[in-house]
């Protein structure tokens, strides 16, 4: 297994890339269900295909010049109801990938979890079925037992927050639901099933190291009112501590629980969805803190609960922004990063996702000239720079994306790729982005302590 001091790679989710839904035997998840209710624009365009452009792919990483790559494992594709048979050409697409992976010298960081539920597992109620977790513990230690001769590294889940409360309170991913109960059920069955996933990794794997991407909105007060200070407390809570919390063994924020309870959430308190022991298996120690950013929020009184900050996403943004609406700020990742360093001491921090969508395409020579996600790229990269000489144990950076992928329900309108991709041909081509990485990866040598 290769381990240089510092991991320069890029990441991607099977769902974002893959196509091929129908092909190999792989069963629905419940983003097929959501797009099939017209929530995923763009869905029937061939997009990247990477079913059948996985070597190309592979090329690309290669030229690029990673050390390690962020990719996903479908559910459905190996486990198509989720509990049930296992879907040996589904394994087999992804041991070949794998190889394919080690043939180039590129170490793999595979994600067990990047939203795509297996919809037979929805409809026996999901992430909020404590069941589901179950699911997941076997669904780890299969993938454990088949690839984890060639798989030192694991991520578990993607974005607990992100599928709990976007999926199941906002209801604008999927599964759709909108209900507090159900997403605080769900986000506790997502943190469990981690701890569940890693302790049947590690007891096959002894070697491997297991960790989860965490999605983080680091947020500061618009003025120095108390209101203001109240507020940006709550969202620190709602958005961020909720998960970071249990998972560093503090178990769920007091505060918040009191919040929760006193507007009505927790009708029957935690008790509802936490058994007895489950917060030491969320809290077994991790190998790596996988750290997803991408922008920070201000908060002030009465938004407490909302990313307010965001400008609505569309081309030609406001000076500062991206096309997902999401301010720049990578100031805002040193100090959360010196944040958690304090709060949690995580033994190693890995930047599992980290990039900008904006659309520039080929200009009139073919070239696509991306100045501004290399400047965002760029800052970023500097940014981790900084946390590290203040002593943060920063071993790796994941640029989100490869590829122009499909963007859940924005569809194919967000570019987030160091590669163009033509959504109707699937053919690729690499951005000046793509250059400056490989440049930047060749000439760059963070190391472990500085
Ligand atoms: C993260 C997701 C990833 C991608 C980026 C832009 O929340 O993990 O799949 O959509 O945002």
């Amino acid at each position: 297994m290769i381990q240089p001091d510092f991991v320069w790679g890029a990441a991607t989710s099977a769902f974002q890339i893959e196509g091929g839904r129908q092909l190999g035997g792989r069963g629905d998840s419940i983003w097929d269900v959501f797009a099939t209710k017209g929530r995923v624009p763009g869905i029937s365009l061939p997009g990247c295909d990477h079913f059948h452009h996985w070597q190309e792919d592979l090329d690309l990483l290669a030229d690029l010049g990673v050390s390690g790559y962020r990719f996903s494992v479908a559910w459905p594709r190996v486990i198509p109801d989720g509990d049930g048979e296992i879907n040996e050409p589904g394994v087999d697409f992804y041991r070949r990938l794998i190889e394919g992976m080690a043939e180039r010298g590129i170490d793999p960081y595979l994600t067990l979890y990047h939203w795509d539920l297996p919809q037979a597992l929805q409809e026996k109620g999901g992430w909020a079925n404590r069941e589901t977790v179950d699911a997941f513990a076997r669904y780890a230690g299969v993938m454990a037992d088949r690839l984890g001769d060639l798989v030192g590294n694991w991520i578990t889940q993607n974005e607990p927050w992100v599928a709990a409360m976007l999926g199941h309170l906002e209801g604008v991913f999927a599964p759709g639901m909108t209900d507090w109960e159900t997403a605080l059920t769900a986000g506790h069955h997502l943190l469990l099933s981690h701890g569940r996933a890693l302790t049947e990794i590690s007891e096959r794997l002894p070697g491997a190291r297991v960790g989860i991407a965490l999605d983080c909105r680091p947020a500061t007060p618009a003025t120095r009112s108390e209101g203001d200070a109240a507020a940006t407390r709550h969202f620190d809570g709602y958005r961020n501590r909720w998960f970071f919390d249990p998972m560093f063994g503090k178990g769920y924020p007091d505060d918040m629980v009191a919040a929760h309870s006193d507007r009505g959430r927790l009708p029957d308190g935690l008790d509802a969805f936490v058994e007895p022991g489950d917060m030491d298996i969320v809290a077994q120690p991790i190998d790596f803190l996988g750290l997803n950013y991408y922008t920070t929020t201000e908060v002030s009184a009465g938004s407490e609960e909302s990313e307010s900050g965001d400008v609505p996403p569309g081309p030609d943004p406001p000076e500062g922004y991206t096309e997902m609406g999401w301010k720049v700020d990578p100031k805002g990742l040193t100090s959360y990063l010196e944040e958690i360093h304090d709060r949690y001491r995580p033994t190693s921090v890995l930047i599992t996702e980290n990039g900008a969508s904006y659309s520039i395409g080929p200009g009139p020579d073919g070239v696509i000239d991306d100045q501004a996600r290399i400047a965002y790229l760029d800052a970023h990269v500097r940014a981790i720079g900084e946390a590290k000489k203040q002593g943060v144990p920063v071993d790796g950076y994941f640029v989100w994306s490869l590829l122009d992928n499909l963007e859940w329900t924005q569809g194919y309108a967000q570019r987030f790729g160091l590669v163009w991709v033509d959504h109707e041909t699937s053919e690729r081509t690499p951005k000046a982005s793509f250059h400056w990485y490989r440049e930047l990866i060749q000439s760059t040598t963070f190391t472990s302590d500085a």
